[in-house]
Order: structure tokens, then sequence, then C-alpha cells
């Protein structure tokens, strides 16, 4: 296959951005690109293997989730195009580039997988927020635009996961508080997962009043 152009080289943009500024702000967004992207494939799993009685809400929500990650990495990627520069596509260069990692292979609890997606997200938007006054300071307003409008969604996106991890509960008796879970787990055999019952630290707890 001939190569037209190598992925470092600058094509030169319609828009007058100076090849300084193009440069600077590709190699930023190159890095939020291969970060999205990670958490892309995140939150895929994610939503491939949530299982329980809240499966279908968490399973839709995860899926709302990566479809607006793609869209955000998307309009990443051909803002890369219009500066002049060619997107990090291959996933190799990608992982050396994500700034957020992504969890190891395996099924853990969901609290502890939505934990990570929201950690994840937070790591994103201190990250964007840099890019931002950086886009500002080369008076790359464009680039200062869709950052801000990626930063908006994912910040909405982590305050929505934060809602899911909450412990309040309409059902009486399924409140169940991180610590209570935690208690359970180092009471489990060694090599084996402990069940999962909501309340019963709480329950065995109680003493007459
Ligand atoms: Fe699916």
């Amino acid at each position: 296959m001939e190569k037209l152009k190598e992925k470092s080289e600058y094509d030169g943009n319609p828009v007058g951005l100076s090849k300084d500024t193009a440069t600077k702000m590709a190699s930023e967004l190159d890095r939020h690109l291969a970060s999205l992207i990670t958490l892309y494939n995140q939150y895929h799993k994610h939503h491939w293997v949530v299982e329980g009685p809240q499966f279908r809400d968490l399973h839709l929500f995860l899926e709302e989730h990566y479809t607006e990650v793609h869209e955000q990495y998307d309009a990443i990627a051909e803002r890369l195009t219009v500066m002049g520069y060619c997107p990090t596509c291959h996933p190799a260069r990608q992982l050396e580039l994500t700034y957020i990692q992504h969890e190891e292979e395996g099924v853990f609890r969901i609290r502890e997988m939505l934990q990570k997606d929201m950690e994840d997200e937070k790591q994103i938007v201190v990250e964007l927020r840099k890019s931002i006054k950086l886009a500002f300071q080369h008076d790359d307003f464009a680039t200062k635009a869709l950052l801000e409008g990626i930063l908006l969604k994912t910040e909405d996106r982590c305050h929505h996961i934060e809602h899911f991890l909450g412990e309040d509960s309409l059902s009486i008796g399924l409140t169940t508080k991180p610590e209570d879970i935690l208690e359970e787990d180092t009471q489990a055999a060694p090599g084996k997962k402990a069940p999962l019952r909501a309340g019963t630290k709480k329950a065995a707890t109680k003493t007459k009043a």
C-alpha cells in the first residue's frame, strides 16, 4: 500500500490556525481521543456484563453513555483533520496516549465498575479543562467551544453515575451502605465471592429499645 501521509505530517489547514497552535492542540486532542475510546470500550464491557434486578436500567444507561462518548470522540477526531493532522487510530498507540486505564479483565461488582467509570469521567473533565485553557490562550476558539461542549456532557455523565451509586431506596430493607458490603466481603471464604445480602449488618446489630 502506498502511504499518502505519515501520522506526524502536518497538512496545513484552511481555517487560519498557525502551525504552532494546530500542533499543540492536535496533541491535546489526540490524548482525549485515546482516553474517550478507552472509556467507550469500558462502558461497553459494563453494558455487556451487568446483572441483577436493575439489569435493564443499567444496561440501557451504559449504552447511552457509550453512545455519547462515541459522538464525542468522533467530533474530536474530525477536529484533528480540520487542523491538518491525522487522528491516532491504532489501538496500540492509543494505549500509549490514554490518560485513563481500562479496568482489568473479569467481572466485578456493578457498584465497583460504576465507581471506576465515575473516576475515569472525573479524570477526563480535569484534563479537558486544561486543554480548554490552552485553546483559549492560543485563540483556538472553535476547539475551545468543542471541548467545552464535551466537558458539560462529561460532567453530566459523571453526576448521573453518582446518582446510581446513591444509597437511598424506596424499597424497605434494600438500602445497603458500602461499608456493609465490604464487611460481608471480608467474611467470605478465601477465593469465594460473598453473597450480597442488603441490610444484613444493620439487622444483626439492631437492639431493642
Ligand atoms: Fe448492546
